[in-house]
This record gives structure tokens, sequence and C-alpha cells, in this order.
């Protein structure tokens, strides 16, 4: 029997009946709840968390968030020290492993990524498919999606081996499908991995380059890129891990489950959020009209996008370092209007009620795109500047999963309001 401290005495008052339900971790097991009947033939209750708003679906060390406080840590080390100390790949090797890598662990990780970055010659025609101004997350969706029909052997979910390559190659391959895809937008040649670059500066390269024989990225673009995937890298059980761990739980192979963390991504809610706020700034036009567009956002006219979370209900950490990295890079590829707007608009926002009493703050998608902004991607490209880093986070998670005792497949219930047994209606007779 639980500690009567650690547990839950719930009457039904149904049944006069009382039971005992254990607390766990902050957590009651939804299944205590069954046994909590009528009668006999009575199933028993559920509990009903649409959008899973109060309910922890995994036990997870990867990691964790105190939305109260703002505070976020990778596996025990805090977003800001990553940031300030760490490279993206040191910090994915952190998520997928759990331990910083050791010099030689670093090298080895680095050089297996580097290896992996091309794709497929296939999947070059199969992007040539897409019309000219096809949405690059649409792409990048369908072609992580393909890839697993390169890969027939990562469908061994449970074989070590299998599990490193896709690690690998998601991780290795993100910014080649996303420059691609890029490329394909403008009509351009692609340019091919350049093994000679940073994970960030042959990213760029493979973007950016044209005539030149070799592209030479910007090293302050590239501390830039570095620390911004660092910031996107994981964020626990956000909408797109959600979705890698549901489509994961039926043992499809990897790359079909981080094809369905793309597609979650791409809503405007989540990750298109970066989008959608550019969008709402170029709306905004000039500071003069911060004042009418938050009255309008407060006639439920309009969303404040790149505001508010599920979590954090006080200053996203992320979008404190991002504010600094706008700085920083701006100086490189100059002034933006944009960030003028923002930051008035932020100072608006949070001078007000309205948004402070919803713990409406700014989050990571509030300047990130400024960045994008400024080193000329089009707002399209935003989202899929979300996902390349993200894919850490999701392989770090769907590993987790895939080796969870717990893990079933995901199957939720719910609750039956239409109607029962009618008598089938003959067409003549509708
Ligand atoms: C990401 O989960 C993650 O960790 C996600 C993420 C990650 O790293 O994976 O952090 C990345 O997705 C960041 C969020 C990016 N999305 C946006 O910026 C879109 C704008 N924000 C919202 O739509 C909203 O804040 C959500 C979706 C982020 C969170 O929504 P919730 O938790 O469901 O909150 P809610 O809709 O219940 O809002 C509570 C109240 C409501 O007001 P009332 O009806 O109670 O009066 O706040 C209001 C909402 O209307 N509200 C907003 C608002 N967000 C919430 N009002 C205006 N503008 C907003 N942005």
């Amino acid at each position: 029997m639980a500690d009567s401290k650690e547990s839950l005495s719930v009457t039904d008052n149904r049944t006069g009946e009382t039971y005992e339900v254990p607390i766990e971790q902050g957590t009651v097991k939804a299944m205590a709840f069954r046994d909590m009947k009528v009668d006999e033939d009575d199933f028993g209750l559920m509990t009903y968390d649409p959008a899973f708003t109060n309910t922890a679906n995994c036990r997870s060390t990867i990691t964790y968030i105190d939305g109260e406080n703002g505070v976020l840590e990778h596996r025990g080390y805090t977003i800001e020290d990553l940031c300030e100390h760490a490279t993206y790949l040191e910090v994915a090797y952190l998520l997928i492993y759990g331990e910083l890598p050791k010099q030689d662990e670093l090298d080895e990780w680095v050089h297996e990524i580097t290896i992996h970055t091309f794709v497929h010659e296939n999947l070059k025609e199969f992007l040539g498919g897409f019309r000219y101004d096809a949405h690059p997350m649409g792409m990048l969706q369908s072609s992580v999606g393909a890839l697993s029909t390169f890969y027939p052997g990562a469908k061994n979910i449970d074989d070590d081996r299998e599990r490193f390559l896709a690690t690998i190659r998601l991780i290795a391959k993100m910014p080649t499908l996303a420059a691609f895809a890029y490329r394909h937008n403008l009509g351009l040649p692609y340019n091919y991995p350049d093994n000679d670059l940073s994970y960030p500066g042959n990213f760029l390269s493979m973007m950016f380059k044209m005539t030149e024989a070799k592209y030479e990225p910007d090293p302050r673009l590239e501390k830039a890129l570095d620390v911004l995937w660092i910031l996107h890298a994981d964020h626990e059980q956000n909408c797109s891990t959600a979705a890698v761990r549901a489509v994961g739980s039926s043992e499809v192979d990897p790359y079909s489950a981080v094809a369905a963390g793309v597609a979650a991504l791409y809503g405007p809610l989540h990750g298109g959020a970066n989008e959608a706020v550019l969008k709402m700034l170029d709306r905004i036009e000039t500071v003069e009209n911060i004042p009418d567009f938050l009255q309008g956002v407060k006639d439920r006219k309009e969303r404040l996008m790149g505001f508010g979370h599920r979590v954090y209900k006080n200053y996203d950490p992320r979008a404190r370092v991002i504010k600094k990295n706008v700085e920083e890079v701006l100086e490189v590829t100059g002034k933006s209007p944009k960030l003028e707007i923002a930051t008035e608009l932020e100072k608006h926002a949070l001078d007000d009620d309205y948004f402070t009493e919803r713990k409406l703050y700014p989050n990571v998608d509030f300047y990130s795109g400024l960045i994008y902004e400024a080193l000329s991607l089009p707002t399209d490209m935003f989202t899929v500047m979300f996902a390349i880093p993200r894919t850490s986070g999701w392989m770090s998670q769907w590993l987790e999963m895939v080796k969870d005792e717990e893990t079933k497949i995901a199957r939720p219930r719910q609750i039956y309001t239409g109607e029962r047994a009618r008598d089938f209606v003959p067409i003549a007779d509708r």
C-alpha cells in the first residue's frame, strides 16, 4: 500500500466506495480510475484531457523545463551554459548519449555526421517533381519520409547499429535536404556538401554558394547559426516530439516517425510561428501602428505570434539568448527595421495587463525570424531552420521511447457523443 501521505483517497459518491490512488513523481496513474465502477459491467472511469494539457505520456531524462521560472536544461546543463560553451553537434551528442563528449568522442561524432551529409541522387529527382513555389516544409516532410525507402534496414528498430545509422543520417542529411529545397525554389543548381566546413558552415555553403570555387562562410554567421540551433534542439514533449513518439510507438522506422515531427512543426501554432511573426511584423509596418494592432489582439481579431507558451509562463529563456544574438548578426548583415518594431511590440505588450495577466511573453519564435531574414532567407524557410536542429531532439526522444519498457502503441480513448443503434435507411427513403 502507498504511503498515505503519497496518495489520494478518492470517494466515488455514486457508490460511496473510497479508493487509495498512489501519487508517484507528482502524478497519478490514469488507469487507477478504471477501477472506479458503479457495477461489475461498468467500463470504469477514464480521464479526459484534450491536448494533453495536464497529462504526462512518458518518463524522460533528456530535457527539463521550469515554465514558471523560465528554466531550460538538457541532461542537467542549462541552455545558457550550452549556448556559451558548446557547439550544436556537441549538444546533439549530449541529447543522444546523455553525457557531454570527450574530445575523441566528439571528433568521431563530427566525422560520422560529416561523411553522411550526401543524399541519394534519386532524391534530387524526387525534389524536382515539386513545383518551383512548393513550400520547403512540404518538401522537407516528404523527403524525410522518402529517406525511409532508401534505408529499409531502419525498420529493425531494436538493432543498435541501425539506430545509430538512422540517428547520424538524419542529423547529417537534414541540412542537405533543407538546402536542396531552398535551391529548388530558386531554380538554382544544388550545392553538394563541403566536408571541409563546419556543420553550420556547410549548410551556408549548400544554401548560398554560387560560382566561387569554394564558399567561405562568415564565422560570425556560423556561430550565430550554431547558437540558434542549440536553442532549438529539444524542448521535452512539444507537439512535434509528441508526434514523433506517437508515430514511433507503432514501431515504424525513425525516418517515418521524424517525418511526422516535421509535419507537426509546420503548423503556425508550433514551429510555423517564426514565419508568422515576420508576416505579422510586415503587416504592422511601423511602430506607430503597434497600439492598434495590439487592440486587434485584445479584440481577438489577431494573435500575437511569437508570444505565449503552453509551458513557459515567464520569458522563454531561449528568446532572451536569441534577442542578444540578433544584435550580433545585424552587425554583420546590417540593421533591420523590423527589429525596432519587434522590440517596441514586446515593450508595449509587456506593459499591458492583457498580456501579463495571461502570462504571454516572447517565446523562441519571436526574434528568431529576424536572424533568418538578416541571413536573406525567405520566410517560408524559417520553419525549416527550426526542423534542422530539432532533428537531434526528435531522435533523442525516439531512442528513449524505443528503449522504454513502458512504451506501448499510443492509442488514446474518446468520449463518444454520437448516435447509437440507428436503423439503416435505404437511399430511396432518405
Ligand atoms: C513553439 O511546446 C513547445 O515547447 C513548443 C516550442 C518548442 O520548442 O517545441 O516551444 C516551440 O511552438 C513555441 C510557440 C510558438 N507559437 C506561437 O508563437 C503562436 C502564438 N502563441 C499561441 O498560439 C499560444 O500561446 C500557444 C499555442 C503557444 C500556447 O497556447 P495554449 O497553451 O493552448 O494557450 P491558450 O491558447 O489556452 O491561451 C491562454 C490564453 C487564451 O486567452 P483566454 O481565452 O483565456 O482569454 O492566452 C491567449 C488565449 O486566447 N493567448 C494569446 C496568445 N497565446 C495565448 N492571445 C494572443 N496572442 C497569443 N499569442
